[in-house]
C-alpha cells in the first residue's frame, strides 16, 4: 500500500525560490511541505556567488527604471515588460527583507549595504557601468539559502529531504493535485496530495558538457511537466557564463570583473575593448561568452590546446581579494592550481543558466498554453519557471532576485488561492503509471547503461548547441536526440536494492536530461534568427518583424508554436526595440 501525505501546499525544490515560497506559505500558517532532493542548504542557490541586484543607490544614484532598462536590453527585448518592471521595482524591498532576516551582506564604511558592477547594469539608461549588485563576499547564494532556511525551521515548515518527485498527478480535468515521489533512503513511494503544488525544481544545466551547475540540476520539474503533457518556454535560450574554469566547469563569478578583473587573450590583449567598446568586460554575459569564443576560435586562445583566455585580477591586491572574492581565491587553487593574487585564471564560457522553463505568469501560476488559463494547482518559481524576465539573455545577479521575488508573489497567491479551495479527490489510478514505468526500469534485465546515455545527451548538446549554432549541426543534433530517446526508453540498471539506490536515481534524472534536451534543441533549431544567447551562424542577425516572440514547445507533439512578447509594462511607458550594443 503506498503511502500518501496531505497538505495545504507542498514545494519541490528547497533552493531560494522553493524556501521564499514555503516561508510566505509557513508565515500565514499553511501546513506547507518541501520536498528536496538534497538537504536544502545543499541546493545549488547555495553555489551562487556574485550577488543579487537591486537598485538600491547606496553607491551612487539608481533607479528602479534603470535597471528595468538594463534587463529589457540584456534579455535582447524578448523579456516581458510588465514581469521585469514587477521584479526590478521589488528588487530593493527584497533586498531589506532578507537583511532583517539576518542575511550578512557586505558593508560600505556608511554601514549601507555594498554593491558592485555586473555586466550589462548602468546608469540612466545605459550611460555608465553601475554598482548595483549587493554581496555577500563571493558566497551570496550560500549566505541567502542559510538565512531562508533558518526562517524556514523557526516558521516549522516541514521538510521531506533526499526524496525524489517523480511525475504530477493530475485529475480527468487537468488539475494538479499533488506528485508522486520516492524517498532515496528506503526507495519507498508516496503520494503527496495538496490543493496546490509549486515547483521550484531549479534549473538543467546538467544536460551539458561544460557546465558550473552541480550534478543536480538534472531538470526534474521539465521532465515532470513534459511528460504530464505541459510545454516549455522559450527552451532554446541558454545562457553560457564567460568565466567557467578551463575543462574543469567550475564558476568563477563574474563579480571578479565587476571588482575590476579583465579577461585576455594569449597575445596579453583585453579583447573585449573591440566586442563591447563601452562596456568592454562588463558587456552582457552572450557578449562576452561569444567574444571569448571568437578569439579562440581565430586562434587567440591560451592554454595547450588554445582553448580558452586568462582571467586577471591579481592587480586588485591580496587584500581585496581575501575580502571580496575568498572563495574565488580557494576555487582556483583548487581547481585550476592558479593563485590569482599571482596568476591568471584559465577561464572559458560554461554553461550556466537556463532562460526557459514552465510558463508562468507574474504569481508563479503555470500557464496553459492551448487556452490561455492557468492549470489549477499548479505553479512554477525560479529557474525552472519561465516568467518570462530574463528573454534571451539573462543579467548576472537577476537570478537571485528572481527566486526571491517571484517566490515571495507565489506564496501570496497561493495563500488567497487555498481560501475556501477544497482538496479535490485523488483519481482512483494516481501514480499508476509512475509505478508502472518504475516496475518496467527494474525488470529488465538488459538495455542502455543511464550513466552512458547521459553522458552521450550532454556530448551531442555541447557539440551541437553551444555558443554559436550552426544549421547542420542543429539539425543532426536533433536527430541524435531523437535517437538517444529510443536509448532513454530502453534504460536497464543491475541494481534494483531499495535503500540508496543511486543507480536508480541516475536512471530517474536521464529520463528529465532527455525532455529538457529535446525541448532545447528542437526549439533552437526552429528559431531561425539571432537573438541574445541564442546565436545562429546562418541567421546571425535579430529578426524582430518575424521572431519577436516567445517559443512555446508541445512535448507530446514536439511542436513549437509562438506568442508574442509583452512589451507593455505595468505603469511606465514601452521601452522601444533598438540595436543591442554595449
Ligand atoms: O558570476 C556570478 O557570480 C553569477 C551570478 C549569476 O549568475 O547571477
Amino acid at each position: 500500500m503506498i503511502k500518501k501525505f496531505t497538505f495545504d501546499a507542498i514545494i519541490v525544490g528547497g533552493g531560494g525560490a522553493g524556501l521564499r515560497t514555503s516561508m510566505q506559505l509557513a508565515t500565514e500558517g499553511l501546513n506547507v511541505a518541501v520536498i528536496s532532493k538534497v538537504f536544502p542548504t545543499r541546493s545549488h542557490t547555495v553555489a551562487a556567488q556574485g550577488g543579487i541586484a537591486a537598485a538600491l543607490a547606496n553607491i551612487s544614484e539608481d533607479k528602479w527604471v534603470w535597471h528595468m532598462y538594463d534587463t529589457i536590453k540584456g534579455s535582447d527585448y524578448l523579456g516581458d515588460q510588465d514581469a521585469i518592471e514587477f521584479m526590478c521595482k521589488n528588487a530593493a524591498e527584497a533586498i531589506y527583507e532578507l537583511e532583517h532576516m539576518g542575511m550578512p551582506f557586505d558593508r560600505n564604511d556608511d554601514g549601507r549595504i555594498y554593491q558592485r558592477p555586473f555586466g550589462g547594469m548602468t546608469k540612466n539608461f545605459g550611460e555608465t557601468s553601475i554598482s548595483r549588485t549587493c554581496s555577500v563576499a563571493d558566497r551570496t547564494g550560500h549566505a541567502m539559502l542559510h538565512t531562508l532556511y533558518q526562517k524556514n525551521i523557526e516558521l516549522n515548515t516541514q521538510f521531506f529531504i533526499e526524496w525524489v518527485c517523480l511525475d504530477l498527478i493530475r485529475d480527468e480535468y487537468g488539475v494538479v493535485l499533488g506528485v508522486i515521489a520516492i524517498e532515496m533512503q528506503t526507495g519507498d513511494l508516496a503520494i503527496f496530495h495538496a490543493k496546490n503544488t509549486i515547483f521550484a525544481t531549479g534549473g538543467a544545466g546538467r544536460i551539458f558538457q561544460a557546465s558550473t551547475n552541480a550534478y543536480i540540476n538534472t531538470g526534474d520539474g521539465l521532465g515532470m511537466a513534459a511528460r504530464a503533457g505541459i510545454s516549455l518556454e522559450d527552451m532554446e535560450f541558454w545562457q553560457f557564463h564567460p568565466t567557467g574554469i578551463l575543462n574543469v566547469g567550475v564558476l568563477i563569478t563574474e563579480g571578479v570583473r565587476g571588482e575590476g578583473g579583465y579577461l585576455v587573450n594569449a597575445l596579453g590583449e583585453r579583447f573585449m575593448e573591440k566586442y563591447a567598446p563601452k562596456a568592454k568586460d562588463l558587456a552582457s554575459r552572450d557578449v562576452v561568452s561569444r567574444a571569448i569564443a571568437t578569439e579562440v576560435k581565430e586562434g587567440r586562445g591560451i592554454g595547450p590546446n588554445k582553448d580558452g583566455v586568462f582571467l586577471e585580477l591579481s592587480h586588485l591586491g591580496e587584500k581585496l581579494i581575501d575580502e571580496r572574492l575568498p572563495g574565488i581565491r580557494e576555487t582556483a587553487i583548487k581547481f585550476a592550481n592558479v593563485d590569482p593574487v599571482k596568476n591568471s585564471i584559465p577561464v572559458v564560457p560554461t554553461v550556466h543558466y537556463m532562460m526557459g522553463g514552465i510558463p508562468t505568469n507574474m504569481n508563479g501560476q503555470v500557464r496553459d498554453t492551448s487556452n490561455g488559463q492557468v492549470i489549477e494547482g499548479f505553479y512554477a518559481v525560479g529557474e525552472c519557471a519561465c516568467v518570462s524576465v530574463h528573454g534571451a539573455n539573462r543579467l548576472g545577479s537577476n537570478s537571485l532576485l528572481d527566486l526571491i521575488v517571484f517566490g515571495r508573489a507565489a506564496g501570496i497567491n497561493v495563500i488567497e488561492n487555498s481560501k475556501n479551495k477544497i482538496l479535490k479527490t485523488l483519481p482512483d489510478n494516481a501514480g499508476e503509471s509512475t509505478i508502472k514505468r518504475l516496475e518496467s526500469l527494474e525488470d529488465k534485465r538488459n538495455g542502455e547503461d543511464p550513466r552512458s546515455v547521459g553522458n552521450e545527451i550532454r556530448e551531442v548538446m555541447q557539440d551541437h548547441c553551444g555558443v554559436f549554432r550552426f544549421p547542420a549541426l542543429l539539425e543532426e543534433g536533433v536527430e541524435m536526440i531523437k535517437e538517444l530517446r529510443s536509448k532513454v526508453d530502453n534504460l536497464f540498471i543491475s541494481d534494483t536494492s531499495s535503500v540508496f539506490n543511486t543507480a536508480r536515481i541516475e536512471a530517474l534524472e536521464v529520463i528529465n536530461l532527455i525532455e529538457v534536451a529535446e525541448a532545447t534543441i528542437i526549439s533552437a533549431s526552429n528559431r531561425k534568427e539571432s537573438r541574445g544567447s541564442h546565436s545562429r551562424s546562418d541567421y546571425p542577425k535579430r529578426n524582430d518583424e518575424e521572431w519577436l516572440k516567445h517559443s512555446i514547445y508541445h512535448p507530446l507533439s514536439k511542436i513549437v508554436t509562438y506568442r508574442p512578447v509583452n512589451l507593455k509594462p505595468l505603469t511606465v511607458e514601452s521601452f522601444q526595440l533598438k540595436e543591442r550594443v554595449y
